[in-house]
Parts: structure tokens; sequence; C-alpha cells
């Protein structure tokens, strides 16, 4: 197969993570005889700092016509703390999504059994928790019209119907595939569009007679995600909901740099870890460049490469765990990004059969590395 990825690698960690990815890739295209071609382009304050604009016209031209982008991160502290500030990072991310039409960011929250430690939760608590939020991307309080004067501001949520539907019926099928269970968040004891999705969501139930489909008010479900996390399968939620939510879940994985997404739509689809640009960390190889590299493996997926993407997968867990990590995780073994990229890259083109032995993970063999 042959396919062409827009890579942006974007600020602070972006490149670095995003560079880890591109040499997990490289292997599986070696060793499953693929052809991947990447081009490049600034997105976020690099964007701004080079050319003004959070999203060059380039870079989205190049987006529309690769056959799917890789994303790693965006934001800069200086940008934070001016709501002044006219152009901003994050415009060229809200403006990327809409541009390639991803109204559906999916978001798996997987638990690690020998990471279980590293959550400030109780680990029978999230034990086993397993679940995907499908969060609606490109409608909602997000792109609604906005007005200030000196002393007011609003931000309007709209939804139509057609929106919800097409997300749903994502959701639902997601379902079909997993324990058969749909929940629908929504805050639809006071608000008007959240009783058009609970509304669009009861009209297709009827559709999936195999999908047990429940409804919870956002305000619990925060609560129930830390309190009672194995119940969920698949949550599906509007644009803000979606983002707070994931957030809170990525508590449960132990760190935000294992927790890839996928962003899908009406044209090309976009990959990028859930994490920020983590600016202190920028250019020190510190970074976990393992979210970035499974959401390669989630662009295999949408491929149709669903062997490829095993592969990434199941790399990964092996090397955490044989103990293996970057320093935040705390394991045995403490490497670099850059390493953690190598190893992964090395295990999959090897063919290894994961057989990464205790002695090669202390010294970081060449064998290994
Ligand atoms: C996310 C981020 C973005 C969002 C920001 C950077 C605009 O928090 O992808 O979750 O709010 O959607
Ligand atoms: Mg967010």
């Amino acid at each position: 197969m042959k396919k062409t990825i827009a890579i942006l690698p974007g600020d602070g960690i972006g490149p670095e993570v995003t560079a880890q990815a591109v040499k997990v890739l490289d292997a599986i295209g070696e060793r499953f005889q693929h052809q991947f071609f990447y081009n490049t382009a600034l997105v976020g304050a690099i964007a701004i700092d080079k050319t003004g604009d959070p999203l060059p016209q380039a870079t989205l031209d190049l987006c529309l016509s690769a056959d799917a982008v890789l994303f790693g991160a965006i934001g800069d502290p200086k940008y934070d703390n001016d709501p002044g500030a006219k152009v901003r990072p994050e415009q060229g991310l809200l403006r990327l999504r809409k541009s390639l039409g991803l109204f559906a960011n999916i978001r798996p929250v997987t638990t690690y059994s020998t990471l279980l430690h590293l959550s400030p939760l109780r680990p029978e608590r999230i034990k086993g928790a397993d679940f995907v939020i499908f969060r609606e991307l490109t409608g909602g309080i997000y792109f609604g019209e906005k007005s200030r004067d000196a002393v007011k501001a609003q931000d309007l949520c709209v939804y139509h119907d057609y929106e919800i539907e097409r997300i749903a019926k994502l959701a639902f099928e997601a379902a079909q595939k997993r324990r058969k269970k749909l929940l629908l968040v929504d805050k639809a004891n006071v608000l008007e569009t959240s009783r058009l999705w609970r509304e669009v969501v009861q009209r297709m139930a009827p559709s999936y007679p195999d999908i047990e489909v429940g409804y919870m008010f956002v305000d619990n479900a925060a609560m129930q995600i830390i309190q009672w996390p194995t119940q969920f399968d698949v949550i599906l939620t509007e644009n803000m909901f979606g983002d707070i939510l994931s957030d809170e879940a990525s508590v449960l994985a132990g760190s935000m740099g294992l927790l890839p997404s996928a962003s899908i739509g009406e044209r090309s689809a976009l990959f990028e870890p859930i994490h920020g640009s983590y600016p202190q960390a920028a250019g020190q190889d510190v970074a976990n460049p393992m979210a970035a590299i499974l959401s390669a493996g989630m662009m295999l997926d949408h491929f149709g490469l669903k062997e490829e993407a095993t592969t990434i997968y199941r790399t990964t867990k092996h090397v955490l765990e044989k103990g293996v990590g970057t320093q935040e995780l705390d394991l045995q073994y403490a490497y670099s990004c850059s390493q953690i990229g190598d190893l992964i890259a090395h295990l999959i083109s090897d063919a290894a059969d994961l057989n990464l032995d205790q002695q090669q993970t202390t010294e970081r063999t060449s064998t290994i590395i």
C-alpha cells in the first residue's frame, strides 16, 4: 500500500514525539511492504512566528491532498495569559478540524496492568477500565457565533440533528464491535442542545437492537469516570463535554503521554496524541512518544491495516510490561523519547517476536537500540 501522510509536528514536544511515530511507521512499512511518503508542514505557534498564521494555506493544502495527517501538539505559554491576543496557536487546530470536516474525535482510554500504581486513583477501581470517548469535534460552543463588547461576551452553542446523527452512527457501530454499550453524556436537564442530542439518539436506538443505550448527565459522568470507570464502553458526547471528560479520563492511564486519538470525518483523517505541547520539556528528549506512536497505530487501523496497527499496539504494551518507559512513568528502566522510538521501531522491523530480555533492557545494547 502507498500512502501520503502530512506531518504537522507543531510546537513544544510535538516535533520530538512525531519523529518517533515516523520511525515506527517506517519500521512497519519495511516489515509489511508498504510505502509511506511524508510531507512536513507548519502549524501552531511556530507557524505564527514564521508566517503570522497558525494554519498557513500551504499547510491546509498539504493536509487536504494527503491520505492522513499526523499531528504533534500546539500551544505556547506566551499566548495563554494574553486574553487580548488576536492570533492564537489553537486557532490553527480548530480551523484544521473544520476545514477537514473532522466531526468525530475518537479517544480510547486503556489501563495497563503494570501502570495502575501511577494513577492517583485506587488500582482496584481502575483495573480493567477500557472505554472509548466519541467526542463531536466541529460543532457546539466551540464553533457557534461569538460576540463581545467591553462588559459582555457570548459563545453560542448550536447543533443540527445531522451533526449528531453522523457521529452517533459511528459510536453505535463502534459499540457493536466492542461490549455493546453506548452512553450518551449530556446536560438534557438544562440545555436545549442536549435535549436534541437525546432525541436523535433515541430515534436511532431501535436500528441498533443489539446495543444497550444509556444516558447520563455530564456532571454525574465526571464523577462516575473516576469512581467506577469499568462501567463504560462507548461514551458519546458533544464537543466541550468531550474535551473535559477526555482529559479527566486520561488520569486512569497514569500518564497523558499514553493516550492517542483519531479525528475522522469528511476528508483526510487526523491522528494526534491527546497531550499538549508540554513546553517545559521541549527539546530535552524526555517526553513520552507512546501516545504519538499509538496515534500512528490508529492511522494504520483507519487505512484498514489491522495487523500492522495491532503490531504497534502490542509492541508498545510489551515494552511497558517489560518495565521500559520514559521517566514520568517511573518504571524500572527510564528511556529517553528517542530511545523509546528506536526500541519500538527496532522490535517491529526485527519482527523480534517481542523477546526483549532483561539484560538487553538494562544495557540498552545495540541489538535492541
Ligand atoms: C484538545 C485540545 C483542544 C480542544 C485545544 C488545543 C483547542 O484541548 O484537542 O482536546 O479544546 O479541542
Ligand atoms: Mg482538550
